[in-house]
């Protein structure tokens, strides 16, 4: 089958944009949009072997994905991969795990304008469909004018000057680059639809470890960090991607969606690692600071459009396998592991 099902939905045959294609996410999506019959440019900085290689290697990439060279502030380089796609999924944003020191260059320029050019690219090419990937950092970070007992959904937004005020400006560059990115979409007719991810868990095809996988890395080897005993929201690679194609696919989907199906304090997180493992030296639990819980999010939107997902135990279980045989959990001498600084901002 060619292009469009009789409903008007996406299907395969068609011509997708992944941008950032090598990044953790992006690779299980490529991985997915290849299986299921789609042709992918895919945007990496890096054309060498170490950054693409699992790429190359994924099944029907050779026929099927065409990598290309672009950051996200050339839009030359964004719009000659996007030419010619009738989707686009734009993931690329730095996740940094240190301090960030200068968050014009590090943070805000990269998402927010890099944002701009992938849609400006979109609209320029005629793409019927962009998919941004934002956060849950866009959602529950001190909403103002939101119960904290009150459930939280896609009408919920993150205080951003809350955030600047604390210097969180990974999330400062999440919600601004959301709210433009809809913004744009109103304005100019472009399908915009974005989804915000919870902390993401699970498998990694890269070979390097992410950020986001060094949150759950720092739970078993521990370290000199301390963290607050929040509620985090966790969910599967797998499944996120599995969201990012539905929202792609399913015409009826519009606006925010919310990607975050489990939640689990930090206490009750290591107490569950150490109900499923013993052979770990674990993080201390007097490094985890007594936090007050608001009610968590909820996934029900994506629920509705058919959205389902592994258990947490599954998830964890195949992260932490993966992350053993791959040397992640081995000690590195005169090398602490850290636990990432923007989890300690958002
Ligand atoms: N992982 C999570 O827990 C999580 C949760 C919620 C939302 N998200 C969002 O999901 C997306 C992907 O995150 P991830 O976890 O998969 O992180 P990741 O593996 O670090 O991927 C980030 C990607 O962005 C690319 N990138 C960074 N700066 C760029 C620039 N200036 N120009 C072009 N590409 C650039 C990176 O390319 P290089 O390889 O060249 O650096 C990489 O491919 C991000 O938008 C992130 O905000 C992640």
């Amino acid at each position: 089958m060619v292009g469009r099902t009789e409903d008007g939905a996406a299907g395969s045959g068609e011509t997708v944009c992944v941008t950032g294609a090598g990044g953790y996410i992006a690779s299980w999506l490529v991985k997915l949009l290849l299986a299921r019959g789609y042709t992918v440019h895919g945007t990496v900085r890096d054309l060498g072997e170490k950054k693409t290689a699992h790429l190359r290697q994924l099944e029907k990439a050779s026929e099927n994905l065409k990598l290309f060279k672009a950051d996200l502030l050339a839009y030359d380089a964004m719009a000659a991969a996007i030419v010619g796609c009738q989707g686009v999924f734009h993931v690329a944003t730095p996740v940094p795990s240190g301090k960030i020191t200068d968050p014009e260059r590090e943070m805000l320029g990269p998402a927010v304008n890099g944002t701009t050019n992938v849609l400006k690219a979109a609209s320029a090419a005629n793409v019927r469909r962009v998919v941004v990937v934002s956060s849950m950092v866009a959602v529950e970070i001190d909403p103002k004018d939101w119960p904290k007992d009150k459930i939280k959904d896609e009408g919920c937004w993150s205080d951003k000057e809350a955030c600047r005020n604390n210097e969180d400006w990974y999330s400062v560059a999440k919600i601004t680059s959301e709210q433009a990115a809809l913004e744009y979409g109103k304005q100019t007719g472009l399908d915009v639809v974005t989804v915000n991810p919870a902390v993401v868990f699970g498998p990694l095809l890269q070979s390097t470890l992410n950020t986001s996988c060094q949150f759950l890395v720092y739970f078993l080897k521990g370290g000199p960090d301390q963290m607050r005993n929040k509620l985090w929201h966790i969910v599967d690679v797998r499944d996120t991607a599995d969201a990012l194609l539905l929202v792609y696919e399913a015409p009826e989907a519009s606006g925010r969606h919310i990607c975050a199906p489990h939640f689990i304090s930090a206490r009750d997180l290591l107490d569950l690692l150490k109900s499923m493992y013993t052979e770990y030296p674990f993080m201390s639990k007097e490094s985890i600071c007594d936090m007050d819980h608001p009610a968590p999010m909820t996934s029900d939107k994506l629920k509705k459009l058919g959205w389902k997902v592994r258990s947490l135990k599954e998830t964890i279980a195949d992260t932490i396998e993966f992350c053993k045989k791959a040397g992640f959990l081995e000690d590195v001498a005169g090398n602490p592991c850290r636990f990432p600084d923007i989890y300690n901002k958002i």
